[in-house]
């Protein structure tokens, strides 16, 4: 959305009536001073009286002797009094709100608008100043105040952290957002959008909050778009997603902390104090290294599976974040959006910036229901193909690395064949000529496959694969190079640096400048050149560094901190460009391991891989941070020898998300190609339940012997227990969630460990509220041994 009109005809005409406007509203809109808390509406104001400020304009005009503020004005609106019918009529046409207040259906200060879902609701109210609020999610309206503001801005008596802090075109470092409206335009579909109008009374300067409330599964998205028609560039300093209130009283952030080979492993659940928490990265690109843009705010205490009320935040942006979270001793304000660090942007008269879409997600029933339905969100908006099963998928990478031939790889097939594999993902090390990507020094940029491994190319291999009854895939990292590349040796422009610094490197390589319009053709046509070799119906999109230099050499100086902005913006438009060009061809998110998982990149995917860390024991805890966001659907789970752990508890760690293997199949044992294949077998049995069903979380494994989870069918005729026993200690009976208390479930083992007593319960018949209450007996007792248990009518 944009506008349309002239900035000569829009300028003029608007600051005439805005002007107007500002004086009318002064001493609401202007007249508060610093530190002014202080009750609007029908409250009386407390502490000292303050003297109105002349804003700025009237301070400009005061300067500007001999011509009065009123008397430009008028001269304006006489100047253009012809086009003002034309002005009014296009914002009509245009359903945007230029005019003053009277314009709106309701006098402002009646104006209460909700943004509700089913057991949801953030509600908002027009103070008499004109200006928007926010009541506390969960509190009862009460007065409002200053603080309250919905989305506050910086620089006009505004105290605490701002959501939006602007530089306008002449210099004013202040903004005033002022209610016009609001619109529903699709009020009945079950995603409600809501989109409340704001101005800036004495700018040409346009805010929309937009809502979009999913009544059904209690998630409501929210993003900011800001448009303006000043005489000249204005610049954001500050454009947050999203500011909502919360109370104060009990209120804990449960936010994870990583590292490479360590993402998602450590929740940290803390209270909010007084002062700001803030977690945030500055790392442009595999944005989630060391924390993801996904968290939990629990408003009654700590957060718990099945009570309390919790609401889930994650921000869908791959690239530098900011949430920040503002206890101000009343309540506290929870910030999200772009990293306000370096990324000023520069928006120019006509031009509209969106800001990335904040995705909220309710329950007053603990964290398990808040995760089922942020889980349903996501299998219908959130990934692609959301409620298609995922295929058993074998990896070439821990097996063979960068080290393999046509002859190594198509060696491959026939044992994955029989071990019941369906995709076969050739990973890293096939490309490169003159630079052969035989490690990880060389290559990278160089798309071309290597004609001594592979010296027919990719097609013959991919056919191979098809023949013996497998789907192909191939991974890509499109955004990089190695300098000991011919791309690099080409354009030594096009990577993201700083003149005059030496390069730094990270695995060898650069990223590059995704804002050059060369960059882009140049990406895309990698892309689709190699997704269009026949039989290629898999793709894993890695991305094996982040930015620590900034700087691009096509972005004008006065542009450089854009750079941040734009090479999302630009990524995610190859992106879109991929999925729309190859509906049929599955795309894995990758990031050096999860360093990119966020909704703002996964809408174009359908899965992740979460970490290069596959030691199933570290597997457990991770995959259960994931978990509160991501459905199992989307988290690649493979079984390798990192950690070298016994075969049947990764087999057993891998079953319970995505299922893939990433094993030299050839080397097994035959007892370790059983157990395999067992696997395989149980994932094809169990995948429509464990992919596509509700999750319980029954026992967290951080600090514990022992971790359980189980996924249950949408109609409860299934149900799927995973116990983890990832230490020595005791093994109670484990209690399954979910189950239909009335229905008779008979217990079965699938794939039981070869020589392990089987249950007492095995194939026994229970009602769901037996099992619920008394739980079973796993047949895992001792460290690294695991069960899943199947439970069906
Ligand atoms: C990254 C990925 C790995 C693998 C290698 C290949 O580290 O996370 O899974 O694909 O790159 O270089």
């Amino acid at each position: 959305m944009g506008l349309c009109l002239t900035s000569g005809l829009a300028g003029r005409c608007e600051l005439g009536q805005l002007a107007v406007r500002g004086e009318n509203l002064r001493g609401q809109a202007f007249g508060e001073g610093f530190g002014a808390r202080r009750s609007l509406g029908n409250v009386p104001l407390a502490g000292p009286a303050i003297e109105p400020v002349p804003n700025f304009l009237e301070r400009r005009n005061v300067r500007d002797k001999g011509r009065s503020f009123l008397g430009i004005s008028s001269i304006m609106k006489m100047h253009c009094v012809s086009r003002l019918r034309w002005f009014v009529l296009l914002q009509g046409v245009a359903g945007l709100w230029l005019a003053p207040a009277s314009v709106s259906a309701q006098p402002a200060a009646a104006v209460k608008i909700s943004v509700a879902t089913k057991n949801f609701a953030v509600d908002f109210e027009v103070g008499e100043g004109g200006r928007l609020y926010q009541h506390a999610v969960g509190v009862a309206p009460g007065k409002l105040q200053r603080a309250d503001e919905a989305y506050p801005q910086a620089g006009d008596g505004y105290i605490w952290e701002p959501a939006l802090q602007i530089v306008h075109a002449d210099g004013n470092t202040s903004t005033v957002l002022i209610y016009d409206s609001f619109t529903r335009p699709n009020a009945s579909d079950g995603r409600e959008l809501t989109r409340i109008q704001l101005h800036d009374p004495a700018y040409p300067l346009q805010v929309t909050l937009c809502f979009r409330a999913d009544r059904d599964r209690d998630v409501v998205e929210q993003w900011t778009e800001i448009v303006q028609h000043e005489a000249g560039a204005v610049t954001l300093e500050r454009m947050a997603s999203t500011a909502w209130l919360l109370p104060a009283t009990n209120i804990y952030l449960t936010h994870f902390f990583g590292d490479w080979a360590k993402e998602m492993l450590s929740p940290i659940t803390e209270a909010i104090t007084p002062g700001m928490k803030v977690l945030d990265s500055k790392l442009g690109v595999r944005a989630d290294q060391f924390r993801n843009t996904s968290f939990v705010l629990s408003l009654d205490g700590p957060p718990a599976e099945n009570h309390g009320r919790v609401l889930a935040g994650s921000l869908a942006w791959s690239g530098s974040f900011q949430c920040a979270f503002e206890n101000d001793g009343d309540q506290v304000r929870a910030l999200c959006g772009v990293n306000p660090f370096a990324s000023a942007y520069h928006l120019k008269p006509g031009e509209t910036f969106t800001t990335p879409i904040m995705i909220w997600a309710w329950s007053a029933n603990g964290l398990g229901d808040l995760s089922r339905k942020l889980h349903r969100w996501a299998r219908d908006f959130g990934l692609r193909d959301g409620h298609q099963i995922r295929a058993v998928l074998l990896n070439n990478w821990e097996a063979t690395g960068f080290d393999f031939d046509f002859q190594r790889i198509t060696g491959l097939y026939a044992p994955a064949k029989a071990m019941g594999t369906e995709l076969f993902l050739l990973d890293d090390g096939w490309f490169g000529n003159k630079h052969p990507r035989v490690n990880d020094a060389a290559g990278l940029g160089d798309w071309q496959p290597n004609r001594q491994r592979l010296p027919d190319g990719l097609a013959p291999l991919a056919a191979a694969a098809v023949k013996r009854g497998l789907r192909f895939g191939i991974w890509i990292e499109p955004e990089m190079v190695n300098p000991k590349s011919d791309l690099f040796e080409q354009h030594p422009d096009w990577v993201i640096r700083q003149p005059g610094r030496d390069l730094e490197l990270q695995r060898n390589q650069l990223v590059l400048d995704l804002t050059r319009p060369a960059v882009q053709e140049f990406e895309w046509n990698t892309i689709k050149e190699i997704l269009s070799v026949p039989d290629i119906t898999y793709a894993k999109w890695d991305c094996n560094r982040y930015l620590t230099q900034p700087g691009s050499a096509y972005l004008a100086p006065d542009r450089q901190s854009h750079l941040g902005i734009d090479y999302v913006n630009a990524l995610y438009a190859l992106m879109d460009k991929t999925a729309k060009q190859f509906p049929a061809t599955e795309l894995m998110l990758c990031s050096s391991g999860g360093g990119r998982v966020d909704y703002g990149a996964l809408k174009y995917f359908h899965e992740f891989w979460p970490s290069d860390n596959t030691d199933p024991t570290q597997r457990v805890p991770m995959q259960w941070g994931y978990s509160y966001f991501f459905p199992a659907l989307a988290v690649a789970s493979h079984v390798t020898h990192w950690g070298n752990r016994p075969l049947h508890f990764a087999c057993s760690v891998a079953l319970s998300a995505r299922f893939g293997m990433d094993l030299d199949l050839t080397k097994l044992s035959a007892a370790d190609q059983a157990i395999c294949a067992g696997a395989v077998s149980a994932y094809k049995h169990i995948r429509e339940v464990t992919l596509l069903g509700d999750l319980y979380r029954l026992e967290a494994p951080h600090g514990n012997h022992r971790g359980a989870v189980s996924y249950v069918a949408p109609d409860q005729a299934r149900a799927v227990v995973f116990v983890f026993q990832l230490k020595d200690g005791p093994s109670p009976a484990v209690r399954p969630q979910g189950l239909d208390p009335a229905k008779k479930y008979t217990v079965h083992e699938l794939n039981p460990a070869p020589g392990r007593a089987p249950m007492a319960v095995e194939g026994k018949t229970f009602t769901g509220e037996e099992l619920m209450r008394d739980g079973i007996a796993p047949s895992c007792a001792n460290g690294l041994e695991a069960s899943v248990i199947e439970l069906a009518l």
